[in-house]
């Protein structure tokens, strides 16, 4: 495995104070859960975003919409982190003061171990009321919401509950506010939508407070997020890759690491701190 590495790469890693992990969909890929561009299994080869993921889409059909999501939300459960999330999270526990900043809308971060990992695109797992932002005050915090439109969810669709997967194509209609009858949306964001503030706010702050970026899994191509390895290398920091493929922010980086996020991380972070428990041990919550 050590000699996937190009040396430097490990002990740029160990020097490093603040580490900022950027990871997209590539590091989810080993756990079973699709990515969005590739050619053949990519969700956007194989459905139409238009029709999905945008908020006219979900005006136009929410059956259709709130059905699919919850068909990803199935498979993300089913799902398990692997090796590349484990060794993220323990960047984070070897590096304190790191932190993971993510394009995905899975919680395979979480499961593995990582701490409040900053996600950009929002969560398949907080849906909100699609009044929200006309009543900001009725839910004052994530959980807030996701408490409460769980529970004014059927029982078909309660969280944890497997039967909900609808299948590719299944519709399911969206439950509505607990709170004010309003219909409940997934609380991902779509295209044409902007950024969670706080959320972009505080991944610009690590990127900018960094001396190690470790970009993991992206195709770089959405922005702002793909803004964030930028800030980075602007102050400074060093930026590392690790993608199978070759991608747009190649020559922000002092080192491409070309493989699997489940093979090239954990090797990465033996080889920097020497230990096969560091390169990830698992974490309690992953059984
Ligand atoms: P993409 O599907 O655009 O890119 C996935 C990247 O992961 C590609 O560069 C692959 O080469 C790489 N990859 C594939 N398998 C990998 C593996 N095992 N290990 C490491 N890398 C691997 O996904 P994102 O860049 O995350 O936005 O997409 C960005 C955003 O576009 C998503 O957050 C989503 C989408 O539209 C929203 O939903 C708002």
């Amino acid at each position: 495995m050590e000699s996937l590495l190009p040396p430097g790469a490990a002990a740029l890693l160990r020097q490093a104070r603040r580490v900022v992990v950027f990871t997209g969909a590539g590091i989810s890929a080993e756990s079973g859960v699709p990515t969005f561009r590739d050619d053949l299994t990519g969700l956007w080869a194989r459905f139409d975003a238009e029709q999905l993921a945008t908020p006219e889409a979900f005006h136009a059909d929410p059956e259709l919409v709130w059905g699919w999501y919850e068909w990803r939300r199935a498979r993300v459960r089913r799902a398990r982190p692997n090796p590349g999330h484990l060794a993220t999270a323990a960047i984070e526990r070897l590096v304190p003061g790191s932190v993971v900043v993510t394009q995905n809308v899975d919680d395979l971060h979480e499961r593995a171990g990582s701490t409040a990992p900053i996600h950009l695109h929002g969560s398949l797992f907080a849906p909100r009321c699609v009044a929200e932002p006309a009543h900001p005050a009725a839910f004052p915090d994530a959980e807030a919401v996701s408490r409460d439109v769980r529970a004014a969810q059927p029982a078909a669709v309660a969280d944890g509950d497997e039967a909900a997967d609808p299948g590719e194509g299944g519709r399911i209609p969206p439950p509505r506010c607990g709170r004010c009858g309003a219909l409940v949306r997934p609380g991902v964001v779509w295209f044409g939508e902007t950024l969670p503030e706080a959320a972009l706010t505080a991944a610009a702050e690590a990127a900018a407070a960094c001396d190690v970026l470790l970009i993991v899994g992206t195709s770089g191509v959405v922005y702002p997020a793909a803004e964030i390895p930028r800030i980075a290398a602007r102050a400074g920091a060093t930026v590392i890759q690790v993608n199978p493929e070759p991608t747009p922010l190649d020559g922000l980086c002092a080192v491409n690491l070309r493989g699997s996020a489940a093979r090239v991380l954990p090797a990465l972070v033996e080889s920097a701190w020497g230990s096969a428990e560091a390169a990830g041990a698992p974490h309690p919550a992953v059984s």
